[in-house]
């Protein structure tokens, strides 16, 4: 299974970097700029990776978008039929441009909006409530932070982990897609935290009380 992420900013950056450390297999990094990513990917020593347009990135068969809420949704729209059967993982927070509220109604959620653009291909939530320069440092105080995987699909979920549990997080599996309304709330108030204490831009999210994030066998 292929991975590509695409997208060169803060999160695309940090992701192609620990999945280019981390996951086993090619790794793709697409952009509308594919020459800027091949510098940026020769700069920081990746490689191995793969760069490139977004079209070639969806190639792959787990495809990571690391885009604005909104120029998600217009790409998922615009690709649906290449999507089809593919993981998709939402890493999307669906704040206003002011960092003041949420562009999504209540009981909404964008990964759920994604789902409905694509309802072939199989959405998984990660790795919201994780800042991007915790990618940089994630051990903090001697610990990992955690990352809520979401989705409809029970078997892409349990894929996604298996794949990128080698990441230096504590992936837990976190329920339906649904469940990205409060996923998805909870990084605003994360973020409010983070400016509040003075630790802007680094802040994640950690469950207190679960042991080991151990998957259930998948029952079919
Ligand atoms: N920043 C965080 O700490 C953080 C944490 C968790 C989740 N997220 C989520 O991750 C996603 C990406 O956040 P980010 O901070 O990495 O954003 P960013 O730094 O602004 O980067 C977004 C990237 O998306 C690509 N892109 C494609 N279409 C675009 C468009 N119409 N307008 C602007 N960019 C477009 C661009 O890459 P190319 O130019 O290479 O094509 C751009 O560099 C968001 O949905 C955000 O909610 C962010």
């Amino acid at each position: 299974m292929k991975i590509s992420v695409l997208g060169t900013g803060n999160m695309g950056k940090a992701l192609v970097k620990q999945a280019a450390a981390h996951v086993e297999g090619q790794v793709f990094w697409g952009s509308r700029n594919p020459e800027e990513a091949a510098e940026l990917a020769k700069s920081f020593q990746l490689n191995q990776v793969v760069t490139g347009s977004y079209e070639e990135a969806l190639q792959a068969d787990i495809i990571i978008p690391a885009f604005p809420a909104a120029a998600l949704m217009e790409w998922a729209a615009a690709n649906k039929e290449r999507l089809e059967h593919k993981i998709v993982v939402d890493i999307s927070n669906p704040f206003t441009s002011d960092f003041s509220g949420f562009t999504t109604a209540w009981g909404e959620s964008s990964a759920e909006g994604l789902q409905a653009l694509l309802p072939d291909s199989k959405v998984v939530g990660a790795f919201k409530n994780t800042f991007f320069s915790v990618f940089e440092n994630p051990v903090f105080q001697d610990q990992q932070s955690d990352v809520l995987v979401t989705g409809d699909d029970e078997e892409a979920v349990h894929q996604f982990i298996e794949r990128f549990s080698p990441l230096p997080f504590r992936f837990i599996h976190a329920g339906k897609l649904a469940n990205n309304r409060t996923i998805e709330r909870f990084t605003l108030l994360e973020l409010e935290l983070a400016v509040r204490y003075g630790t802007y831009p680094y802040i994640s999210l950690q469950v207190f009380g679960i042991k080991e994030a151990v998957l259930a066998p998948l029952t079919k």
